[in-house]
């Protein structure tokens, strides 16, 4: 299970955008976007009425793009997402029962943690990439920094509070694989369908990874 995460994040390249549909209509446009500047792994978040019919048409239109579900809190929600051909589930924690339905499925997960407890749990339900969220409130990249030590094989995806500034903080940590968030998005863009901006907010996040090399 790990290598098929591991295979998506290497495609993320260091960068997986949220995307928080609105509209329907607006999914197919806001993907277009990403991966005109770059971007191929995406994260819808279910915290709209139509993310799974966002997930289901970007599956179906887009093929060459990995589409995963975040803010995924519960179970249900996990099996709705594999019933729509989620490529991958993010959550901003985990409790058991999410634990048990990530190992009987066959669908990679990102648990979320924030604290130390958290890691320990996450590592002994058998998972090496986790979530840190939110990372900027709960200590940002220094935070991440102090956790290398006690969990030297742990990697994280951290996202809450990260943009073009910070993340390059982030990406520059060994135990940091990727960055997530909302940023690419502003909502005004959003509003006006302004993909280009959009196009060129993705663009520049997409070079992030390249200034760690
Ligand atoms: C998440 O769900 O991963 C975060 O809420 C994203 O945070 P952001 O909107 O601050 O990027």
């Amino acid at each position: 299970m790990k290598d098929e995460l591991q295979e998506i994040i290497d495609q993320a390249q260091s960068i997986i955008p949220l995307m928080v549909i609105d509209s329907l209509e607006q999914a197919l446009p806001m993907a277009q976007a990403l991966k005109d500047g770059g971007l191929t792994v995406f994260e819808v978040t279910l915290r709209t009425a139509c993310a799974l019919d966002a997930i289901k048409l970007l599956k179906k239109n887009m093929p060459e793009c990995s589409i995963g579900a975040g803010t995924v809190i519960n179970t249900d929600q996990f099996q709705q997402v594999a019933w729509a051909g989620g490529d991958f589930i993010v959550s901003p924690g985990m409790n058991d029962d999410m634990i048990n339905m990530a190992q009987d499925m066959a669908i990679p997960f990102i648990p979320g943690v924030a604290t130390p407890s958290d890691v320990m749990t996450a590592v002994n339900a058998g998972f090496e990439i986790l979530k840190f969220f939110p990372a900027e409130q709960y200590g940002g990249a220094t935070a991440l920094k102090a956790l290398a030590g006690p969990f030297r094989e742990i990697t994280f995806c951290p996202s809450g509070g990260i943009n073009i500034n910070n993340a390059p903080d982030y990406l520059a940590l060994p135990n940091v694989t990727c960055v997530s968030g909302s940023w690419i998005f502003p909502k005004d863009a959003v509003a006006r369908n302004d993909w280009g901006t959009i196009t060129e907010l993705a663009r520049e996040a997409s070079k992030l990874n390249l200034s760690q090399q």
